[in-house]
């Protein structure tokens, strides 16, 4: 069965590494996740964003998700990732998701303490986790814009009065990362994260995890840093294989023809993610 995702990020947090959390549009990018995870023996966290719930329907991601945990031995949540909707969150929930995202980093500080706690306390006694957003992550991810210039970084003792104030069991505080490729290289502020992490003692949550060179990735996770959001990449690398097959032959007509290669290419930048993460064998 699928598992609450606050233990596995609990120990991972206390154990100096990392959780690759990816999301995922199609049975095939669920399959490559879990199969990089199951092969690596990482814990894992599939995800999916409001939009592909919108899409896919939760009780078919639930579903799939479910089947993957109950075949495999490694431990699998199913996370909603970046809801603005209390009542999409009570679906996912009822569907089976194990994990939801409250993001409510766009409304001011009391507003975004008043929304988490309200999805805490209908999450807690489900034994679902629960995850809030403070300062705001830049970048495109999903339905969710945030313009360079509105990026905010997340303040330490707010962090630390926000989590003592929800309850909240994991918290994604912007620290400089953004959604999509950097330009350049992300401008993380290594000093804040571990100001946040001595402040506050849940799983602190990397997003916009696509583009972030290694060495960086390390210095977050060392510092406090138990989940990485990892989704860019993942539908980059997903649809250039698919066009790699068309690009050969445009007349393919066999779905499997351009989601096997598809699904491999996934499942190896899964596995790279998971190297960084330091979850190998932690499952
Ligand atoms: P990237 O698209 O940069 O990987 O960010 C993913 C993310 O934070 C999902 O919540
Ligand atoms: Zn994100
Ligand atoms: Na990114």
């Amino acid at each position: 069965p699928l598992v609450s995702s606050t233990p596995m990020l609990q120990a991972a947090r206390a154990g100096g590494y990392c959780i690759g959390a990816f999301n995922v549009h199609t049975l095939e990018m669920l399959q490559a996740v879990v199969e990089a995870a199951v092969e690596t023996e990482s814990p894992l966290i599939i995800q999916s964003t409001v939009g592909t719930v919108k899409h896919l329907g939760p009780d078919y991601i639930a579903a799939a998700a479910t089947v993957a945990s109950n075949a495999n031995r490694i431990p699998i949540a199913l996370h909603l990732d970046h809801c603005t909707e209390f009542d999409l969150i009570v679906r996912c929930i009822r569907a089976g998701y194990t994990s939801v995202m409250i993001d409510a980093s766009h409304s001011p500080f009391e507003e975004n303490v008043r929304q988490t706690l309200k999805v805490v306390e209908v999450a807690k006694p489900a034994g679902v986790n629960v995850e809030a957003e403070l300062g705001k992550v830049g970048g495109v991810e999903d339905e969710i814009v945030v313009a360079d210039n509105e990026a905010l970084m997340a303040d330490p003792d707010e962090c630390a009065k926000f989590v003592e104030l929800t309850g909240v069991p994991t918290l994604a505080p912007a620290i400089g990362t953004a959604h999509g490729i950097y330009k350049g290289e992300p401008k993380i502020d290594f000093e804040r994260i571990g100001r946040i992490a001595g402040l506050v003692d849940v799983p602190l949550v990397l997003h916009g995890g696509s583009g972030i060179p290694e060495e960086q990735v390390r210095r977050a996770v060392s510092l406090g840093m138990a989940k990485m959001n990892v989704a860019t990449e993942l539908r980059i690398v997903f649809s250039d294989a698919i066009k790699a097959v068309f690009a050969k032959n445009p007349e393919e007509n066999d779905p499997r023809k351009y989601m096997v290669p598809a699904k491999q290419a996934l499942k190896e930048a899964a596995i790279e993610k998971m190297r960084l993460c330091g979850s190998f064998g932690k499952a």
